[in-house]
């Protein structure tokens, strides 16, 4: 679905998110809610926050899996996942801290593998992500699952690859600052989401946009697999969609 601007189609996607937390409420169950970072999703937290205060939109029975997380990094890092959560969404609607997972990576390097497992293992245990917001990389990474991914990858450490640090460079000061690793839910484990949401916004966003779309499903851009399943929903705005 194609939207004229980044506000539509932001709201739109807010929407869907929002609509799913409803219907879940009236079957009196959770929503397990797959969330993404970066500057994308950025509006629809803010959305969903107006739809909270204004609405009545009610985050109690929320359970949210973040995606990834970079490794290492503090929690209370300003650049933390963790941190970007709490700001543009948690601090300001009603979910329940037990029921916030972000991938956590101020730990030593031994129990990583075992980590990541478990945090597997949690997703699973609540019957798996009803539904997964992706952005997406400009080397068409989804989640931290960079080119070169197996599409049956679950939750692990990998290495990030140097657009990826590149473009996260002016955030963190100096490329030398942005961590080299992180910790990211597999490809298995996104697919395996009852629903899948992937917002792209803007023109940097066009050319792997098309690639994923149109071009050949390839381990080298993580996000063609998508066209290999039908409970994905592509929401652009006008300026993404402009190669496709
Ligand atoms: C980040 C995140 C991804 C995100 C992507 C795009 O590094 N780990 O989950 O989708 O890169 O980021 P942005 O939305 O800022 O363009």
């Amino acid at each position: 679905t194609t939207f004229m601007d980044s506000e539509k189609a932001s709201a739109y996607t807010a929407h869907q998110i929002a609509e799913l937390i409803r219907q879940k409420q009236k079957e009196g169950k959770p929503a397990v809610l797959g969330l993404a970072t970066g500057n994308t999703p950025k509006l629809v937290y803010k959305e969903l926050i107006r739809l909270h205060k204004e609405e009545n939109l009610s985050f109690e029975n929320v359970i949210s899996f973040n995606l990834d997380e970079y490794y290492p990094i503090e929690k209370e890092h300003h650049l933390s996942y963790t941190y970007f959560m709490a700001e543009q969404l948690f601090n300001h609607v009603d979910i329940k801290k037990e029921n916030i997972h972000i991938p956590h990576t101020d730990f030593s390097q031994g129990d990583i593998e075992k980590y990541c497992l478990s945090y597997e293992d949690k997703i699973n245990s609540f019957g798996g992500l009803d539904l997964q917001l992706l952005g997406i990389g400009r080397n068409g990474h989804i989640g931290f699952n960079e080119p070169g991914s197996s599409f049956d990858s679950i939750t692990r450490l990998i290495d990030l690859h140097p657009l990826t640090r590149e473009d996260a460079a002016p955030e963190f000061g100096t490329l030398n600052e942005v961590p080299h690793q992180a910790i990211s839910i597999g490809i298995n484990t996104i697919m395996n989401a009852k629903k899948i949401l992937l917002l792209a916004l803007g023109e940097r966003k066009s050319e792997i946009v098309n690639k994923a779309l149109n071009g050949e499903v390839t381990t080298e851009i993580p996000a063609s697999v998508l066209q290999t399943i039908s409970h994905v929903e592509y929401i652009l705005d006008k300026q993404a969609a402009q190669l496709i």
